[in-house]
């Protein structure tokens, strides 16, 4: 019994000094930013949704990204998973556009935009295709983020599939460029001879 108390005190410990780790993480985003990715994760926590906790991009990842979509306002993601990168990039500028591509709709999305006005959601445009099905029309694209399915044929298919609609000064991030788990991306990165260079785990990539 007293065994068991103790398990349960250790495990609301850890679960309290993870979400202290978390809330620490976030200093690094603009605060709207931080404030939706604060709320994401505690109605993920609340619902069970393990996927959106694991999938996201990482807070540092997200700032980095940030920074570099700053002054972009055509911003297309390739892998939308639960939406929450698409919906910081939404908030962190008022006057962007994100269209964002994933061939599996997931139901969760819902609920975390519901986090965000009208104003915001009306600025993202989810795509249920996947990303090598390319543009839908020829408007310029002024940063791609591509955070699929982290494969090397994949990858080369989506590069080759949106470089047709890159502005001039365009920026082509790839998510987990560093993961050892995800070689694909790196030998992509490689095999196309893509000039750029490492910014956390993600490789930036100037066409
Ligand atoms: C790591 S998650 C993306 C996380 C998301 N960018 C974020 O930060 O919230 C990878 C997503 O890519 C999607 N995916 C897999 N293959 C894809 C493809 N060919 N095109 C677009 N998305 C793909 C998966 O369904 C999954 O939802």
């Amino acid at each position: 019994m007293k065994g068991a108390r103790a398990r349960v005190t250790r495990d609301r410990l850890s679960r309290a000094a993870a979400q202290l780790r978390h809330s620490a993480g976030l200093r690094v985003l603009p605060p709207r930013v931080a404030c939706f990715q604060w709320r994401a994760r505690r109605l993920a926590l609340r619902t069970g949704d393990s996927f959106s906790l694991i999938s996201a991009t990482r807070p540092r990842d997200l700032s980095i990204l940030l920074e570099l979509a700053a002054g972009r306002r055509a911003v297309v993601e390739l892998g939308t998973a639960p939406g929450w990168t698409a919906i910081a990039l939404a908030l962190a500028d008022p006057g962007r556009e994100v269209l964002t591509y994933d061939p599996i709709d997931r139901v969760q999305r819902e609920r975390y935009m519901a986090l965000v006005t009208p104003e915001v959601a009306r600025r993202i445009t989810f795509v249920n295709e996947p990303g090598l099905s390319g543009p839908l029309d020829a408007r310029e694209v002024e940063m791609l983020y591509i955070d699929s399915d982290h494969s090397r044929e994949t990858t080369i298919a989506e590069l080759r599939a949106w470089r047709r609609v890159l502005a001039p000064g365009a920026l082509v991030v790839l998510d987990d460029y560093t993961h050892p788990e995800f070689p694909g991306v790196r030998e992509a990165v490689r095999e196309l001879s893509l000039q750029g260079h490492p910014r956390g785990t993600l490789f930036v990539h100037t066409p």
